[in-house]
């Protein structure tokens, strides 16, 4: 039985370059097209649309195919999408100019791709070649530092609505040769487009990477520009053990930071709240609390909740702004400290520790956990959020990832697992723990202070 009316798949196939394929001839295109069609028609409640890889047609592409009529269209273009969403999937009769209709032909063009295909295989692995996925490992870098240097330059802001490279490199005092090679990365990575040599912003580029645009992630993201400097560090902090970058982070570099902190947590702070649940929360500590997102989230929440946010003295002015701007400056404050030496406080309903344990060694996190069930009211509730590892500490790929910007980064930070996570809260006096997993790298713990 068929949950939807029709069921359509399109080849969103992509290749090595130079290699033909259904991405190449402008599948993605096709799809978008038609998600806006059924939209406009009305009908995407009834079409089930997917994306699928090779069919062994890719000459003839961008396919598309519509079940449960098993109609297989061929050499799609725009255009075409809103004939074949009126009249097939609307009116049940297929496009004839656009439908292949030729089995035979079909089954041998995707046979013979698959031999081929399959030979190419073989050949490469006799030859010892080194597998397309391992050599994009490898250089992965590269992409992610064009794009790192272009955002440090503020290059998508000179280009605005469109400039030469010449009137790039002058705004950002750069080479008008190397930022013409810059740019020209920029169009293959689909950052930005050319036309007649002027470079335009991609409507993604233009919101996220430029000043004045109100989704400006820029400040930001300087912060993965700042990361780039420690993790150039690895192999020496592999031999250390140990940060070995002795380069502490400048006022700008706190401003980023921080302002990379807020992007996430504004993004996960209601369903941390959702989850954590309001009850019985009154008064709450929230230790290393960065721009105060979790606070504010709390607080807005639960209309009597106070809540203080323990962090250091070059974070809290920036703090400060945000809560200003919250217009929670009576409900939620701030107080310089290190939550590792000074006292903590007492009598607290909840304490959140978010993304603070990665960067402590287990004996500090031990310590904090005990200090912290002490600083709780009886019932009161610890929560812990933090990239939180399988037992065996190989996933997911990005905890463990962040093991190593924690080694780069910090003395004895890392990412820890759940058993670990579940013996120091056991061990501190907590009871009644139960983790939670959240969309997202993040997941939570939480432990009550009987
Ligand atoms: C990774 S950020 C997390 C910010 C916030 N909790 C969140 O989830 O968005 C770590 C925060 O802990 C603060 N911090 C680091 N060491 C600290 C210490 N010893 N005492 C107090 N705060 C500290 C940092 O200044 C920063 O604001
Ligand atoms: S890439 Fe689409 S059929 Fe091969």
């Amino acid at each position: 039985m068929e949950p939807f009316h029709h069921h359509v798949f399109v080849c969103t196939q992509d290749k090595p370059e130079g290699v033909t394929c259904c991405t190449g001839s402008g599948s993605w295109q096709v799809l978008r097209a038609l998600e806006r069609e059924l939209l406009s028609q009305g009908l995407d409640n009834d079409v089930q649309l997917s994306t699928c890889g090779c069919l062994g047609l890719c000459e003839e592409g961008p396919i598309l195919i519509a079940y449960p009529d098993g109609v297989w269209y061929h050499k799609l273009e725009v255009s075409d999408v809103p004939e074949i969403v009126s009249s097939h999937l609307r009116g049940g009769k297929v496009v004839a100019r656009l439908a292949w209709t030729d089995a035979p032909a079909m089954k041998a063009m995707a046979l013979e791709h698959r031999n081929h295909f399959r030979a190419i295989l073989k050949a490469r692995d006799h030859a010892g070649i080194l597998p397309d996925d391992l050599n994009e490992m490898l250089r992965g870098f590269m992409s992610s530092r064009a794009v790192l240097t272009a955002l440090e330059l503020n290059a998508f802001t000179a280009v605005g609505s469109g400039a030469s490279a010449e009137q790039v490199a002058q705004k950002i005092h750069a080479d008008s040769r190397a930022a013409e090679i810059l740019l020209n990365v920029l169009v293959s990575l689909k950052l930005l487009e050319k036309k007649d040599g002027i470079f335009h912003n991609t409507p993604a580029s233009a919101r996220f990477f430029c000043e004045g645009s109100p989704d400006n992630a820029r400040p930001a993201l300087l912060h993965t520009v700042n990361l780039w400097d420690r993790w150039s560090t690895l192999t020496d902090a592999v031999h250390a053990g140990t940060a070995v970058s002795s380069r502490s982070r400048d006022s700008e570099g706190v401003v980023s930071f921080i302002a990379a902190m807020d992007r996430n947590a504004k993004e996960r702070a209601a369903s941390v709240v959702t989850a954590v649940g309001p009850a019985g929360i009154r008064r709450m500590l929230d230790l290393g609390g960065g721009s105060g997102a979790y606070s504010i989230a709390f607080a807005r929440a639960i209309p009597d909740l106070h809540s203080e946010i323990l962090d250091l003295a070059e974070v809290v002015p920036l703090t400060q702004g945000h809560i200003l701007e919250a217009g929670l400056s009576g409900r939620v404050t701030t107080r310089v400290g290190d939550m590792l030496r000074d006292p903590l406080g007492e009598n607290y309903d909840l304490i959140l520790v978010s993304a603070i344990c990665h960067m402590f060694s287990v004996e500090e996190n031990r310590s904090l956990f005990a200090r912290a069930y002490r600083a709780l009211a009886p019932g009161g509730r610890f929560v812990i959020q933090d990239f939180i590892l399988e037992p065996d500490k190989t996933a997911p790929r990005f905890a463990a990832l962040f093991a190593l910007n924690m080694l780069v980064g910090t003395r004895s930070g890392s990412s820890y697992s759940e058993p670990e996570y579940t013996a120091w809260l056991r061990d501190a006096g907590f009871s009644e723990i139960r983790r939670v997993r959240l969309a997202g790298p993040a997941g939570l713990l939480l432990a009550l202070r009987a």
